[in-house]
């Protein structure tokens, strides 16, 4: 059934609930007190709309919670690895399919194999644990986006995009021998969820033949990519996603996917690849440290729900609605002078906290006061993208402004309605008329690595001498 309608409905009806967590004002107070003014320490419990990510909080259907149950937990060759394996590699058309916990595994697996010492990856840009791998490895990460991604006022179609000039100005004068692969994150997550377009991709894929460089995808969000190749893309309009979804596959020589995304699973991932050389160390690896090669960490019944749902995320009328969802909130917010990133990406809406809130500098940390703002007056969770999250520090242990102040509210798959959303326009709504009494904050504690999940912040106002110097004291150890 073709829908024409203003109206996007949500294309599913609920059949099991979980209570909200309302609090008081009041007692949202002391949590962040004892929070330390760090959203990571809460308890769930305790938030009213989580919008901190839209990982592994995906509402399932209720057809894969039927196959929860059918799951086979044999230890070796369990029918769900092989219902697994099929849609895999139908969707993907790669040969080796290897499953694994999550996307990090992935990484983890992937990178041991052809990072190390002297490597370089490039990437439109990767995301924090992506990095984290590369670098980990011995290897350094290297990002090309294009210049309109960081424009965030100005409409383009394909801000995810790699800026194929730099790229292959890099790869002449370091040399394509060594850079392992080219990884490209569709959608690109860390610049807002936004999309590569397909024109992009085959570029990509011949700069990459030309220099005899494998190319890989994270794919954790490419059914959300390929939507938008339909909606936004010349001659693609009429294709059906699946065969788009394929024809992005088909560009690349791998995927890593993290299936807490677009395959509506609480947990999993696999690597993909036809490679079979890579594919048997990483099956060594896996063995290592994730589990038997067909089941990779995962129970067989998660198997069977990745299964399931990665034939449904291809569904156009619920990626209709999941596109229309991440719009209505972003035109919502603009209409009320919340300036956001557009046009949205595809899992969420990230505000623009440093053209919301001008009179805070980037070193009191002004998206993460608006997310503890959101906390305060509503209870909604966002999390910090900026000078906390990025974590540069100079030699003297001090912050360098990240050039990016934003707060991502990334909207889980299926979990919240149309009046969950406009909760959260009106609460910002109320921020907006108080916008100007909205106080930075200082660092009382942060460590030196992923400083963001453990960070410990209080507000501004609240400094006294004794904080500073202790502050000093322990970025100087
Ligand atoms: N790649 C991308 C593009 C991601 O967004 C993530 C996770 C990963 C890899 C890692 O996957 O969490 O399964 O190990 N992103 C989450 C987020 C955490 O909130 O955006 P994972």
């Amino acid at each position: 059934m073709q829908w024409n309608w203003k109206t996007i409905i949500e294309p599913f009806k609920i059949k099991s609930v979980e209570p909200l967590g309302f609090t008081e004002r009041e007692e949202r107070l002391k949590i962040l007190e004892q929070a330390h003014y760090n959203l990571f320490n809460i308890k769930a419990e305790k938030i009213l709309i989580d919008l901190l990510t839209d990982s592994g909080t995906s509402a399932m259907s209720a057809r894969q919670w039927g196959g929860i149950m059918v799951g086979d937990e044999s230890y070796a060759g369990a029918s769900s690895y092989y219902n697994f394996e099929n849609v895999v590699s139908d969707l993907t058309g790669y040969k080796e399919i290897i499953p694994v916990h999550q996307g990090r595994a992935a990484e983890r697996i992937l990178f041991s194999i052809i990072g190390g010492k002297g490597k370089r990856v490039i990437s439109n840009s990767h995301f924090d644990t992506t990095r984290a791998n590369v670098e980990a490895s011995g290897a350094e990460a290297f990002d090309f986006p294009v210049k309109e991604a960081f424009d965030f006022d100005r409409y383009a179609p394909f801000k995810g995009n790699i800026n194929l000039e730099a790229a292959e100005k890099f790869i002449k004068e370091k040399g394509s021998r060594s850079i392992p692969v080219c990884i490209m994150t569709v959608t690109n997550n860390s610049l807002g969820g936004q999309p590569v377009s397909m024109e992009n991709l085959k570029q990509t894929r011949n700069l990459c033949r030309k220099y005899r460089i494998p190319l890989f995808l994270d794919c954790a969000r490419f059914a959300e990519n390929a939507y938008f190749i339909k909606m936004r893309e010349k001659g693609y309009s009429t294709m059906p996603v699946t065969e788009i979804a394929r024809e992005m596959f088909d560009c690349a020589d791998g995927a890593m996917m993290s299936c807490k995304k677009d395959a509506f699973a609480n947990i999993g991932g696999f690597i993909a690849m036809n490679n079979a050389g890579w594919a048997q160390k990483a099956r060594q690896l896996l063995i290592l440290t994730e589990g038997f090669q067909t089941y990779g960490g995962l129970a067989g019944r998660d198997l069977e729900a990745i299964a399931i749902g990665l034939g449904e995320v291809l569904d156009e009328k619920y990626l209709q609605y999941r596109i229309r969802a991440a719009q209505y909130l972003a035109n919502s917010l603009l209409k009320n002078r919340i300036p956001v990133v557009v046009p949205p990406g595809g899992h969420g809406v990230y505000v623009n906290a440093k053209k919301f809130l001008p009179h805070i500098k980037s070193l009191q940390f002004p998206a993460q006061a608006l997310a503890v703002e959101l906390y305060l007056e509503g209870g909604i969770r966002g999390v910090e993208i900026g000078t906390l999250m990025f974590g540069k520090r100079d030699s003297a242990g001090n912050f360098i402004p990240a050039n990016m102040e934003l707060v991502r509210l990334a909207i889980p798959r299926r979990v919240y309605t149309q009046s969950h959303v406009d909760y959260v326009v009106e609460v910002f709504a109320e921020l907006a008329k108080r916008k100007k009494s909205i106080k930075g904050l200082e660092i009382v504690e942060a460590p030196p690595v992923l400083t963001h999940f453990t960070v410990k912040l209080r507000p501004i106002n609240a400094a006294g001498v004794g904080g500073r110097r202790k502050l000093k004291a322990e970025l100087s150890d």
